[in-house]
Protein backbone atom coordinates (compact mmCIF):
# COMPACT_ATOMS: atom_id res chain seq x y z
CA UNK A 1 0.00 0.00 0.00
CA UNK A 2 1.35 3.73 -0.43
CA UNK A 3 0.17 6.43 1.60
CA UNK A 4 -0.59 9.56 0.03
CA UNK A 5 -0.52 13.18 1.88
CA UNK A 6 -2.02 16.20 0.06
CA UNK A 7 -2.55 19.49 1.39
CA UNK A 8 -1.96 23.06 1.25
CA UNK A 9 1.62 24.19 1.32
CA UNK A 10 3.31 24.32 5.09
CA UNK A 11 0.99 21.77 6.17
CA UNK A 12 3.89 19.36 7.03
CA UNK A 13 3.87 16.84 3.88
CA UNK A 14 7.47 16.91 3.23
CA UNK A 15 8.54 16.41 7.47
CA UNK A 16 5.47 13.98 8.13
CA UNK A 17 5.96 12.02 5.27
CA UNK A 18 9.90 11.40 5.80
CA UNK A 19 8.77 10.79 9.56
CA UNK A 20 6.01 8.22 8.39
CA UNK A 21 8.72 6.56 5.70
CA UNK A 22 11.08 6.09 7.92
CA UNK A 23 8.60 4.45 10.81
CA UNK A 24 6.96 2.07 8.78
CA UNK A 25 10.19 0.85 6.59
CA UNK A 26 8.38 2.85 3.61
CA UNK A 27 10.37 4.77 0.50
CA UNK A 28 9.86 8.74 0.38
CA UNK A 29 8.95 10.59 -2.59
CA UNK A 30 7.79 13.84 -3.32
CA UNK A 31 6.47 14.97 -6.63
CA UNK A 32 7.76 18.82 -6.74
CA UNK A 33 11.30 16.81 -6.49
CA UNK A 34 10.38 14.67 -9.31
CA UNK A 35 9.13 17.58 -11.13
CA UNK A 36 12.41 19.40 -10.52
CA UNK A 37 14.71 16.37 -11.83
CA UNK A 38 12.26 16.40 -15.18
CA UNK A 39 12.68 19.86 -16.13
CA UNK A 40 15.61 20.81 -15.20
CA UNK A 41 14.55 23.75 -13.05
CA UNK A 42 13.06 25.31 -9.70
CA UNK A 43 9.59 25.21 -9.27
CA UNK A 44 9.91 29.03 -9.27
CA UNK A 45 11.94 29.23 -12.90
CA UNK A 46 8.71 26.85 -14.24
CA UNK A 47 6.52 29.42 -13.35
CA UNK A 48 8.07 32.25 -14.00
CA UNK A 49 9.58 30.73 -17.69
CA UNK A 50 6.53 28.80 -18.26
CA UNK A 51 3.39 29.59 -16.15
CA UNK A 52 1.35 27.33 -13.82
CA UNK A 53 -0.74 25.90 -16.62
CA UNK A 54 2.34 24.29 -17.59
CA UNK A 55 3.63 23.52 -14.37
CA UNK A 56 0.05 21.65 -13.49
CA UNK A 57 0.51 19.71 -16.82
CA UNK A 58 3.76 18.43 -15.45
CA UNK A 59 2.69 17.88 -12.26
CA UNK A 60 -0.65 15.34 -13.58
CA UNK A 61 2.03 13.55 -16.09
CA UNK A 62 4.48 12.87 -13.02
CA UNK A 63 1.53 11.64 -10.97
CA UNK A 64 0.95 9.19 -13.62
CA UNK A 65 4.46 7.78 -13.79
CA UNK A 66 3.40 6.74 -10.20
CA UNK A 67 1.43 4.06 -10.91
CA UNK A 68 3.56 1.21 -10.70
CA UNK A 69 4.71 2.50 -7.07
CA UNK A 70 4.57 0.45 -3.95
CA UNK A 71 5.33 0.88 -0.48
CA UNK A 72 5.62 4.51 -0.51
CA UNK A 73 5.12 7.55 1.20
CA UNK A 74 4.21 10.54 -1.83
CA UNK A 75 4.47 14.05 -0.75
CA UNK A 76 2.39 16.39 -3.47
CA UNK A 77 2.38 19.63 -4.29
CA UNK A 78 -0.48 21.60 -2.71
CA UNK A 79 -1.84 22.45 -6.23
CA UNK A 80 -1.71 18.58 -7.07
CA UNK A 81 -5.57 18.62 -6.74
CA UNK A 82 -6.59 21.50 -9.03
CA UNK A 83 -6.15 19.08 -12.27
CA UNK A 84 -9.95 17.24 -11.63
CA UNK A 85 -8.67 14.44 -13.21
CA UNK A 86 -6.08 13.73 -10.17
CA UNK A 87 -8.37 13.20 -7.43
CA UNK A 88 -8.98 9.93 -9.52
CA UNK A 89 -5.38 9.04 -9.76
CA UNK A 90 -4.38 9.72 -6.04
CA UNK A 91 -6.90 7.41 -4.84
CA UNK A 92 -5.72 5.33 -6.81
CA UNK A 93 -2.81 5.03 -5.89
CA UNK A 94 -3.03 4.37 -2.15
CA UNK A 95 -4.64 5.75 1.15
CA UNK A 96 -4.80 9.72 0.55
CA UNK A 97 -4.10 11.74 3.61
CA UNK A 98 -5.69 15.55 3.70
CA UNK A 99 -3.19 17.49 5.81
CA UNK A 100 -4.60 21.11 7.11
CA UNK A 101 -3.27 23.77 9.33
CA UNK A 102 -5.38 27.75 9.38
CA UNK A 103 -3.81 30.33 7.17
CA UNK A 104 -1.87 32.14 10.48
CA UNK A 105 0.24 28.62 11.22
CA UNK A 106 0.62 28.50 6.92
CA UNK A 107 1.89 32.03 6.89
CA UNK A 108 4.03 31.50 9.97
CA UNK A 109 5.99 27.85 8.81
CA UNK A 110 6.92 29.65 5.35
CA UNK A 111 10.57 29.43 5.58
CA UNK A 112 11.06 31.10 2.21
CA UNK A 113 8.51 33.25 0.06
CA UNK A 114 10.86 32.89 -3.00
CA UNK A 115 10.51 29.32 -2.89
CA UNK A 116 6.93 29.29 -3.45
CA UNK A 117 5.76 30.85 -6.37
CA UNK A 118 2.22 31.99 -5.30
CA UNK A 119 2.87 33.16 -2.17
CA UNK A 120 5.85 35.43 -2.97
CA UNK A 121 4.34 38.24 -2.02
CA UNK A 122 5.85 40.55 0.91
CA UNK A 123 3.63 42.40 2.60
CA UNK A 124 2.42 39.80 5.50
CA UNK A 125 -1.37 40.61 5.85
CA UNK A 126 -1.42 40.71 2.25
CA UNK A 127 -0.03 36.87 1.74
CA UNK A 128 -2.56 35.76 4.91
CA UNK A 129 -5.29 36.87 2.67
CA UNK A 130 -4.07 35.35 -0.02
CA UNK A 131 -3.52 31.61 1.65
CA UNK A 132 -6.87 32.12 2.82
CA UNK A 133 -8.37 32.88 -0.40
CA UNK A 134 -6.37 29.90 -1.83
CA UNK A 135 -7.57 27.87 1.01
CA UNK A 136 -10.84 28.68 0.28
CA UNK A 137 -10.98 27.78 -3.24
CA UNK A 138 -9.46 24.90 -2.96
CA UNK A 139 -10.75 23.66 -0.18
CA UNK A 140 -13.53 21.27 -1.66
CA UNK A 141 -11.58 19.49 -3.96
CA UNK A 142 -9.25 18.62 -1.30
CA UNK A 143 -11.85 16.84 0.77
CA UNK A 144 -12.95 15.28 -2.12
CA UNK A 145 -10.08 14.13 -3.14
CA UNK A 146 -8.81 12.75 0.89
CA UNK A 147 -10.12 9.94 2.83
CA UNK A 148 -8.79 11.01 5.61
CA UNK A 149 -8.14 14.68 7.15
CA UNK A 150 -6.12 16.01 10.07
CA UNK A 151 -5.34 19.32 11.11
CA UNK A 152 -2.08 20.08 11.83
CA UNK A 153 -2.07 23.25 12.95
CA UNK A 154 -1.68 22.67 16.55
CA UNK A 155 0.30 19.07 16.18
CA UNK A 156 4.06 17.99 16.48
CA UNK A 157 5.46 16.12 13.75
CA UNK A 158 5.17 13.28 15.87
CA UNK A 159 1.59 14.13 16.83
CA UNK A 160 0.45 13.79 13.23
CA UNK A 161 2.79 10.35 12.16
CA UNK A 162 0.87 8.76 14.90
CA UNK A 163 -2.95 10.44 13.86
CA UNK A 164 -1.81 9.21 10.48
CA UNK A 165 -0.96 5.87 12.00
CA UNK A 166 -3.87 5.17 14.19
CA UNK A 167 -6.18 5.92 10.79
CA UNK A 168 -5.02 3.86 8.39
CA UNK A 169 -5.27 0.86 10.68
C1 LIG B 1 1.93 24.74 -4.94
C2 LIG B 1 2.58 24.06 -3.93
C3 LIG B 1 4.03 23.79 -3.98
C4 LIG B 1 4.51 23.66 -5.42
C5 LIG B 1 4.12 24.87 -6.19
C6 LIG B 1 2.61 25.11 -6.21
C7 LIG B 1 0.49 25.06 -4.78
O1 LIG B 1 4.30 22.56 -3.28
O2 LIG B 1 3.97 22.51 -6.02
O3 LIG B 1 4.78 25.99 -5.65
O4 LIG B 1 -0.15 25.44 -5.77
O5 LIG B 1 -0.04 24.91 -3.65
P1 LIG B 1 4.31 22.43 -1.67
O6 LIG B 1 2.90 22.22 -1.24
O7 LIG B 1 5.16 21.25 -1.41
O8 LIG B 1 4.88 23.70 -1.12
Amino acid sequence: MNIILIGFMCTGKDAVGIRLAQKLGMKFINTDDMIVKKEKKSIPSIFAEHGEKYFRDVESGVLDTLSGQSNTVVSTGGGIVLMNENTEKLKNLGKVILLKASPEVINSRIYNIEDRPLLNIVDELERILKITQLLDNRSMMYTNASDVEIDTSDMSIDQVVENIIEAIK
